[in-house]
């Protein structure tokens, strides 16, 4: 069994979730590959210092550049702004280090294209961090799919709510900043289901969207930020990124979808879902209930059709596992533990993760497209990737 080192870049809310996926995927999976949590990078050294002590990191730096070439590093991951991630992977992927990449994948498809490319000029194992489709019950829905049980897709009907946009007083944090984050919503948000969409039902042929942005100025942040949320100064600067986004996709395969992602909806925390409907049954998935997949099936009797519930355990997708008893309940780091564990094991097996560089070039595609028509009102086609 081969051990090898990772760098993880970024101590903020996703430092946090994969020190922690890093420290469990052994003892939940029995990793494929044993792994030291060697060295932990911020800008900020108190930040890098601390996180070293508290996340249980052998060493900590302040430049990505001392530590991704190290000779002793073998998986670089990236868990900082979007701004930084295409220079931090083309380098680690061009020092022949395997990459984990949190998601969007970059800020623009030309430095998605460098990112694949570089990856691909070494053969390095990517993986784009679309946690979400990690979710076992997400992946029973996959299963279902694939087993025919809800016959052919007719309609995807996809949604990714948040609320903390929706307060005005919000701070301009790196997420409201087009130089620091490429788009708002939906990149942040928006992407996650664009993946779940591309995994459940394909290829997306064309988009036409309506993208707006409903507040145009937030104070600016005092201090410094951690995830979505911090501290606001009195002086205020202006929004350049999208706020919401309502797109009408057409499939490659003719299935036809919705997708609405906004920051802006009160009550919706971290919203996720969406409904999917065939010829003979139906699927509906809600990621603040992640542990339920809600189906229903045209063969069931009359008399007792409708939804029902399949509470995720053991018999679902990597259900086995996790804990033995269903409805026991799976959480957030039980999904990036998912992820993790694809990822080594993808390096293990000396193949290709999914999602890796190529899947999140293509969802910037998409993300782009939907842009575009947002700006000019028309269905905009999307490039599809040579096989
Ligand atoms: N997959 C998910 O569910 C999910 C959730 C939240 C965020 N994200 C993504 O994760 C990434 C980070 O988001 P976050 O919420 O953790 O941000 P954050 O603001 O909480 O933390 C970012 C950290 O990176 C550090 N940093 C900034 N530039 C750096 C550099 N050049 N070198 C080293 N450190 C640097 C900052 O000091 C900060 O500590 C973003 O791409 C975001 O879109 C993904």
């Amino acid at each position: 069994m081969k051990k090898l080192n990772v760098a993880l870049i970024g101590t903020g809310f996703m430092g946090k979730a994969h020190s922690i996926a890093t420290a469990v995927v052994p003892i939940l999976f029995g990793a494929p590959i044993e792994i030291e949590r060697k060295v932990i990078v911020d800008i900020d050294e108190e930040l890098a210092r601390n996180a070293a002590h508290q996340y249980g990191f052998a060493e900590y730096a302040t430049d990505w550049r001392d530590v991704i070439s190290r000779p002793d590093i073998d998986i670089v991951d990236i868990c900082t702004p979007n701004d930084t991630h295409a220079p931090i992977a083309i380098a680690a992927a061009k020092a022949g280090k395997h990459v984990m990449c949190e998601k969007p994948m970059a800020m623009t498809v030309a430095d998605a294209e460098a990112m694949l490319a570089a990856a691909r000029e070494t053969g390095v194992v990517t993986m784009v961090s679309y946690n979400y489709r990690h979710t076992p019950a997400l992946q029973m829905a996959k299963r279902l799919i694939d087993e025919g049980r809800i016959g052919d897709i007719l309609t995807f009907r996809g949604h990714y709510l948040q609320d903390w946009g929706a307060d005005p007083s919000k701070p301009l944090s790196w997420r409201f900043n087009k130089a620091q984050a490429g788009s708002g919503t939906l990149g942040d948000i928006g992407t996650h289901v664009i993946d779940a969409a591309r995994l459940l039902v394909g290829e997306f042929a064309s988009v036409n969207a309506i993208v707006k942005t409903f507040i145009p100025e937030r104070p600016l942040p005092a201090g410094r930020f951690f995830g979505p949320s911090g501290a606001a100064s009195s002086e205020m600067g202006k929004v350049d990124v999208d706020d919401a986004a309502l797109t009408m996709i057409k499939f490659t395969n003719g299935v036809y979808g919705t997708i609405e992602v906004t920051r802006n909806a009160w009550g919706h925390h971290n919203q996720l879902g969406f409904e999917i409907h065939g010829t003979r049954g139906s699927i509906a998935f809600d990621y603040q209930r992640l542990n339920e997949l809600r189906v229903a099936f045209a063969d069931d009797p009359a008399d007792a059709f409708g939804f029902r519930t399949i509470y995720s355990g053991p018999n679902q997708p990597f259900g086995d596992k996790l804990w033995p008893v269903a409805g026991m309940g799976q959480g957030y780091i039980d999904i990036k533990s998912i992820e993790w564990y694809n990822f080594l094991k993808a390096i293990a097996d000396n193949t290709s993760a999914a999602p890796n560089f190529a899947d999140g070039l293509q969802i910037e595609r998409i993300a782009e497209a939907i842009l575009a028509s947002g700006e000019n009102g028309n269905w905009v086609n999307i490039e599809q990737s040579a096989a």
